[in-house]
């Protein structure tokens, strides 16, 4: 790595993330179904209609996993709690084994000095409340925070920071809108519905939270810098329509207790009655801004239904997502997060990281693209905090090869490689070197 920990503040965290659908193995433990499973079972949703009933099996083998985030010398780690397997009708009666799970993870965390990081909600909706609408029933707001009672009465005093929900962008548009994720829907009034509903839950599992005491809560956006296709004015605009709904829509909810006009223009009249006033409840201070960034898009206009524009394929090197490698777009979400919403605030990278077509050969993979990615992001963040950005840490995606939801398990994301067969784990030369550097 070009980089070293002692380059960093003394207080910095570096961190590696996964979450609970993509890698515990959802068919253990006695976890209820959610809206991930009957959707990857509907045949063209789901890469060879793969799902996370088995993960990486990380339910029986958290122990195996956690040595890894130790080993390399990792500070935190960032998780998240499944729903589902808490309260498996989404409301009501608690599955205890599954509270239990939590609670020895969390200790597991602890004993070997890593610093849990969860987050509440990292997709899997229980199905009994996609049932009644999910996250376009303005109830889901009360759902959210029973679950957060119940989760966080258990585990919330040893928790290091907590986030309540895990990119509110994938939650709503990329799932009622693009449909690509569950529940599948491609239905503008839904997307709106479910913008606004995600957030407030967001600010209800906030205040949950604060009533239990908690200190060191967050949010976590995912953000997607924005280009325009080519050098004219409606190309421009159609960059910023997607700027708006996609990047400063949350971050205007909460940091500034508003939607940005370019975003209303097509969303307002989809918007649920009333929803000016839920933004006391929405905006409810939080601790710290997490930032999960991969990459940008080239956006050009057309004259379809707003959002009026498509994406176009870029130019730049692109990784086995087919995504551009572009880490001056963290640079550029760094900077213009701290200085246009969330000021002083502890800022963190909540996800980075690259998929690659990663090959096991004679016990070993090199995967010098990915080497290279940690680095040119790493070197933006770095010229971020030079430019006063409060940048407080650095989490990677993702500590394992796992269920990358619509790509099935084919995507591989892990600075350790999993063997889908024998579940054998196997660092990938990515971790050697990160241990390396922060063990420097
Ligand atoms: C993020 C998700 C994470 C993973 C990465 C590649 O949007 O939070 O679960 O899928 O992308």
């Amino acid at each position: 790595m070009q980089f070293k920990r002692s380059d960093f503040p003394e207080d910095f965290l570096f961190g590696v993330a996964t979450s609970s659908y993509q890698i515990e193995g959802h068919a253990f433990g006695g976890a209820g179904k959610t809206h991930w499973d009957t959707f990857a079972a509907t045949p063209g949703n789901v890469v060879r209609a793969e799902n996370g009933a088995r993960g990486c099996d990380h339910y029986h083998r958290y122990e195996q996993d956690l040595d890894l985030v130790a080993e390399a010398g990792f500070d935190c780690y960032r998780f998240s709690t499944s729903w589902a397997r808490v309260l498996p009708e989404g409301r009501g009666a608690v599955n205890q084994e599954g509270l239990d799970f939590y609670d020895r993870l969390t200790d597991a965390m602890l004993e070997r000095g890593i610093k849990p990081c969860a987050t509440l909600y990292h997709w899997e909706l229980p199905s009994p409340l996609a049932d009644l609408g999910g996250w376009r029933n303005r109830d889901v707001a009360g759902w959210f925070a029973e679950f957060t009672e119940v989760i966080m009465g258990r585990i919330g005093d040893r928790m290091y920071s907590v986030a309540p929900i895990n990119e509110p962008w994938c939650v709503s548009w990329l799932s009622h809108f693009l449909g690509e994720h569950a529940p599948g829907l491609r239905d503008i009034r839904a997307t709106a519905r479910a913008m606004h509903h995600v957030l407030l839950s967001h600010g209800r599992a906030i205040e949950v939270m604060r009533g239990l005491g908690m200190t060191n809560l967050g949010a976590v956006f995912n953000m997607e810098w924005a280009d325009p296709a080519d050098d004219t004015d409606d190309a421009r605009r159609a960059a910023d329509v997607y700027d708006a709904y996609y990047n400063r829509f949350f971050l205007s909810g909460i940091f500034r207790k508003s939607y940005p006009d370019l975003a209303l223009e097509g969303l307002g009249e989809h918007l649920p009655e009333g929803w000016q006033d839920d933004f006391d409840t929405i905006a409810a201070p939080i601790d710290w801004c997490g930032i999960n960034y991969y990459t940008r898009k080239l956006i050009a206009p057309n004259g379809g239904p707003w959002p009026h524009h498509h994406e176009v394929t870029g130019p730049l090197p692109k990784t086995q997502m087919g995504w551009e490698v572009y880490p001056e777009g963290l640079h550029n979400f760094l900077t213009r997060t701290a200085s246009e919403y969330s000021g002083d605030l502890p800022i963190f990278v909540t996800e980075n990281g690259m998929a690659n077509n990663d090959i096991l050969s004679h016990g070993k993979v090199d995967d010098p693209k990915r080497i290279d990615y940690i680095n040119h992001h790493i070197a933006a963040a770095q010229r971020a905090i030079a430019d006063g950005v409060p940048l407080q840490g650095y989490i990677l995606w993702s500590l394992l090869d796992n269920y990358e939801w619509a790509l099935g398990y084919e995507k591989r994301f892990g600075l350790v490689h999993v063997d889908f067969d024998t579940m054998e784990r196997t660092p990938k030369a990515s971790y050697n070197h990160l241990k390396h550097a922060l063990r420097t």
